[in-house]
């Protein structure tokens, strides 16, 4: 993966603001916006939007999810391999919103890794961060689930936690990031100080007044 001090990923889930009909006008609106912070910066799409990422060059996209499948007979299926095509670099796996089994998705990690797809493996516990650490994605993602959607944030709520996720990966040279309640600049800078490399965000960009404003002043100063 290229070196960048830390990442955003906005996951821009099925919220009516970001998918579908309103999804193209959503991402315009972060187009020319200051990125001079060098974070990286990166939309995960909803899988009905993922043809977009050809009309925004500038930016990366990953999808929210991929099946464990190669190009074939399969309905309702797509392949990492179908992601790369259509320009998507990356792919969130098993989101609290999406969970897959432990064989799912240690398919689609090995599947993704041969085709050079990075992917990002989302963990409810530190338990699960071990257990998913051993399929060597890029990223795990540490994200609970009661505190997706809402005001607190994990890094003020579970600073413990995030801790123990990060000196797993650490150990097993995978990135950590971490997701739910993120909001405010200091919650970002509170991941990056417990070691995380970026969040995963979604509700406190999608749904603030002016998203690429707030995504501005969130990674102002990492
Ligand atoms: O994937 C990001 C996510 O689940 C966190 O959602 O709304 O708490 O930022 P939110």
């Amino acid at each position: 993966m290229e070196n960048h001090s830390s990442t955003v990923i906005i996951n821009l889930k099925h919220y009516r603001e970001s998918s579908s009909a309103h999804a193209e006008r959503f991402i315009e609106g972060f187009v020319g916006m200051d990125r001079s912070s060098g974070v990286r910066i990166i939309f995960a799409l909803n899988p009905i939007d993922l043809r977009l990422a050809s009309s925004f060059p500038e930016f990366e996209f990953y999808s929210q999810h991929a099946d464990p499948v190669e190009y074939g007979a399969h309905t309702g299926q797509f392949s990492p391999q179908s992601l790369l095509d259509l320009g998507i670099t990356g792919t969130l796996l098993n989101h609290s919103e999406k969970r897959i089994s432990e064989d799912a998705l240690k398919r689609t990690v090995d599947i993704s890794r041969r085709c050079g797809l990075n992917t990002v493996v989302c963990c409810e516990n530190a338990t699960e961060a071990s257990r998913f650490a051993a399929l060597k994605p890029d990223r795990i993602a540490y994200e609970p689930p009661e505190l997706i959607g809402g005001r607190v944030s994990v890094t003020t709520s579970r600073p413990e936690i995030i801790s123990e996720v990060v000196n797993i990966c650490n150990r097993s040279g995978i990135e950590a990031i971490v997701g739910a309640g993120v909001k405010t600049p200091s919650d970002y800078r509170m991941s990056l100080k417990l070691g995380a490399r970026g969040v995963l965000i979604a509700s406190g960009i999608i749904l603030a007044n002016d998203p690429a404003k707030t995504l501005s002043s969130l990674i102002e100063n990492p």
